[in-house]
């Protein structure tokens, strides 16, 4: 049978260009997987104007955004769907705060990142964020269900 639908809550990580050029996929990908959370969906690209312009449509209008845009397309990201119990505040909570200097250690940001403007990673802010940033990321048939011959151990 399938899980219940609290244990499949599902949320978009992207681990940004600059944690790619620094070679910390792994590292990014490594503490997802220990925390139990299930890769659903994984994808290298190279990121365009319209696609972000999309993911970032809160931000079209701030004086940063053109420097996001570049740096968000100064080379391939990985995009990532991640699933699981909470998955959404927990990831938020991994990542750490938006702005590096705050960000607590032990979190992605507050282990990686030293300045806002090349933060490593982004992660879906809720449920409903998560399923439209999704959709822009992912077509359907890329998200891959599977289960655990050992579900008592993970589900
Ligand atoms: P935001 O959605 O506020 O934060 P988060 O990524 O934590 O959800 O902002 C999106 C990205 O925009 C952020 O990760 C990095 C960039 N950004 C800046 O470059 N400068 C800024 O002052 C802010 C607020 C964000």
């Amino acid at each position: 049978g399938s899980a219940p639908p609290e244990l499949r809550e599902q949320t978009l990580v992207l681990v940004k260009p600059d944690a790619v050029q620094r070679r910390l996929v792994g590292d990014v990908i490594r503490r997802f997987e220990r925390r139990g959370f299930k890769l659903v969906a994984m994808k290298l690209l190279q990121a365009d104007r319209g696609l972000l312009d999309k993911h970032y449509q809160q931000l079209r209008q701030k004086p940063f955004y053109p420097a996001l845009l570049s740096y968000m397309t100064s080379g391939p990201l990985v995009a990532m769907v991640w699933e699981g119990y909470n998955v959404v505040r927990s990831t938020r909570a991994m990542v750490g705060d938006t702005n590096s200097a705050q960000a607590a250690a032990g979190t992605i940001r507050g282990d990686f990142s030293m300045h806002v403007s090349r933060n490593v990673v982004h992660a879906s802010d809720s449920v409903e964020t998560a399923l439209r940033e999704i959709g822009f990321w992912f077509q359907r048939d890329e998200l891959v269900a599977w289960e655990s011959s050992d579900r008592d151990y993970t589900y």
